[in-house]
């Protein structure tokens, strides 16, 4: 949701900006600008579109500052447009800003602005708060971001240049991620860790509420009430050569073939298969409070979500622990109920997505112990829960989400049977489940070699506009899960439910030749699957299904039938997304959509 990177150093800061700018694309797409600070002079470009019609918009002016910040857009006020884009000025063009977040309050400091005589020019919540900067300005920037940011009610990571004051970029966040990069001269602030790790893996995360002067002897960190805050210098944990596309076309093909390795990291160090348990370092602390917990609830969005779903299943199934899920954007704002033996925990990739976080924050209020299932080290939520279980997948650049989706199954696979083992599991059924687990990442390879057989078969229904999916149990979360990875990058319509719920409405959709989707593995609800998918043929409806190897029932009633290897039913959902995943990324590029940067989304919804 909007990337920002600013650069202060010896070197020529554009290029360096255009590189930070394209490795943070995924987090919003739809405009770009940059602003660079050479003698005293301020240049911005600013563009709609991608990060190449703003390069090819470049001139020679600026080209030799080493002071410059930069963004890329995701709109949420005023359209995707050369004027709405950042970064923005001051009416007198001598400090720029860019920003992520939202200004919450900005028509109420759009009118304060008025009655001083500044006119804001854009349609955007942006330009209020560079305004109210040059409105504050007194020859000290890092004051008059101060005293701005105290006007301000909502959510911003921000980085601000002055003309008057060229030596410093400030920075300042609440709500939305900030990093500084501490290099060899140079320092490069940015939304996340991906447009930093080129030039140095050194890095200092400002919390909320906190801001930093940076300059080129060095950057001070301190409250927004001005009091000094010392920070750690961490070491980022990915590297380039993993967020590069290593010979794939795009970002979500690497990272769906990437899984075997990718779950092998989750898996790896944490399953005992001699004593069938689990080590799950982040969590050791709390697995007791977690195994005697009346109520566990998980809270996500989007893909986490369905990952949360498994959780549900899986806890209650193996851990036998009563579970609820709960979206957080409703469970921040309802109030919910929480005693003591309340555990929430939060499962995200990004570990920023706004409406997660601010669940995590009112679990704590209410005080429940928080923890975090997160793929992203040291992002807020991860930072901010009592404790929590990195996913380990590397980073994850396609927006639809993939491998940090099986990841997080994983993780709650895991989690579900240490639980269990310190509840109602015997060493015995651990000890499979925990033997299994392990053959995963082999299993998940498997699945990968029937790609070009799942492009054949979707290429005859590419031209579908609606296509159902369908699951029971275990399988119903991956139903709602293959139809979003479909809808979101091939902007096809499609609906995942319960198999059985099909016949309350759904069913009436059914007409010749309408692809549906069924989940029917080898489980204790197959006969009925088998059933539900008669029901569908006899409609005209026309089935794909993802199933068990070596049935043989299936292929007479499914026109294709995608196998996965035979596992206990609780590991299915490891392998059955699999080729889901593979058929939304082949509809969508025979459809000829752009797979990792879909139109309207964002990999890191930073805003509510
Ligand atoms: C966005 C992404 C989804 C993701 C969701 C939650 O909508 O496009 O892929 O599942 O946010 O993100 P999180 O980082 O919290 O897992």
């Amino acid at each position: 949701m909007c990337g920002i990177v600013g650069y202060i150093g010896q070197k020529r800061a554009r290029p360096i900006l255009l590189e930070g700018l394209k490795r943070l694309e995924y987090r919003g797409y739809d405009s770009a600008g940059i602003a660079l600070l050479h003698n005293r002079r301020i240049n911005i470009t600013r563009s709609a579109g991608r990060i190449s019609s703003l390069e090819t918009k470049l001139t020679d002016q600026g080209l030799d500052a080493t002071v410059g910040i930069a963004h890329t857009r995701w709109a949420t006020h005023g359209i995707p447009s050369e004027i709405n884009a950042h970064p923005h000025k001051s009416t007198n063009g001598q400090i720029a800003l860019v920003h992520n977040g939202i200004i919450e309050n900005y028509r109420t400091l759009r009118t304060f602005l008025e009655q001083q005589g500044i006119t804001c020019n854009t349609e955007t919540d942006t330009e209020v708060l560079v305004q109210l900067i040059g409105h504050f300005y007194s020859n000290n920037i890092e004051q008059a971001v101060r005293d701005a940011l105290h006007e301000v009610q909502g959510t911003y990571g921000i980085a601000v240049i002055s003309a008057e004051e060229p030596d410093r970029i400030v920075a300042a966040r609440k709500g939305s991620p900030l990093i500084i990069g501490i290099g060899d001269g140079e320092y490069v602030v940015a939304s996340d860790a991906s447009a930093i790790i080129e030039r140095t893996t050194q890095v200092a995360y400002l919390a909320d509420g906190e801001m930093a002067v940076i300059t080129l002897d060095g950057f001070r960190t301190m409250t927004l009430d001005a009091v000094p805050v010392t920070k750690e210098v961490q070491e980022v944990e990915f590297s380039l050569d993993q967020i590069e596309l290593a010979g794939h076309k795009h970002f979500m093909a690497k990272e769906i073939f990437e899984q075997p390795q990718s779950l092998a990291n989750t898996l790896s160090g944490r399953l005992d298969t001699r004593d069938g348990t689990i080590h799950l370092g982040g969590v050791v602390n709390y697995a007791r409070d977690l195994a005697r917990a009346k109520r566990i609830i998980f809270t996500a969005q989007g893909t986490a979500w369905h990952a949360g779903l498994v959780g549900e299943y899986l806890f209650e199934d193996i851990a036998k622990l009563p579970t609820e899920l709960e979206y957080a954007s409703e469970f921040r704002y309802r109030n919910p109920l929480i005693d003591d033996g309340t555990v929430i925990i939060a499962i995200s990739q990004s570990g920023e997505t706004a409406d997660t976080l601010a669940a995590v924050r009112e679990a704590k209020v209410k005080g429940a112990l928080a923890l975090g299932i997160i793929n992203m080290v040291g992002s807020t939520i991860a930072r901010e829960s009592d404790a929590g279980i990195y996913l380990h997948c590397g980073p994850e650049i396609g927006v639809a989400s993939t491998k940090a989706f099986t990841s997080q199954v994983a993780v709650l696979t895991m989690l579900a049977i240490q639980l269990g083992r310190r509840r109602f599991l015997s060493q015995a059924q651990a000890h499979s489940l925990i033997a299994e687990l392990s053959e995963i990442p082999d299993k998940v390879k498997q699945i990968l070699e029937q790609s070009d057989d799942i492009q054949s078969a979707v290429e005859q229904y590419i031209d579908r506009e609606n296509w159902l999916f369908l699951g029971r149990g275990y399988n119903y979360p991956i139903a709602l899960e293959g139809a979003l990875k479909l809808k979101e990058i091939s902007y096809i319509h499609a609906e995942g439910m319960p198999a059985a719920e099909m016949k309350h409405g759904p069913i009436a959709l059914i007409n010749d030749g309408m692809p549906v989707v069924f989940i029917a593995t080898k489980g204790n609800q197959y006969e009925k699957v088998i059933g539900n998918i008669e029901e569908v043929r006899s409609r005209g409806g026309k089935v794909l299904a993802v199933a068990t190897q070596a049935d043989n029932t299936i292929k007479d009633v499914a026109e294709h039938v995608f196998y996965i290897p035979d596992v206990p039913e609780p590991l299915q959902p490891l392998l059955t997304v699999i080729p889901l995943q593979l058929l939304a990324y082949h509809a969508a590029v025979l459809r000829g959509c752009n797979v990792d940067k879909p139109r309207n989304l964002a990999k890191s919804v930073t805003v509510e």
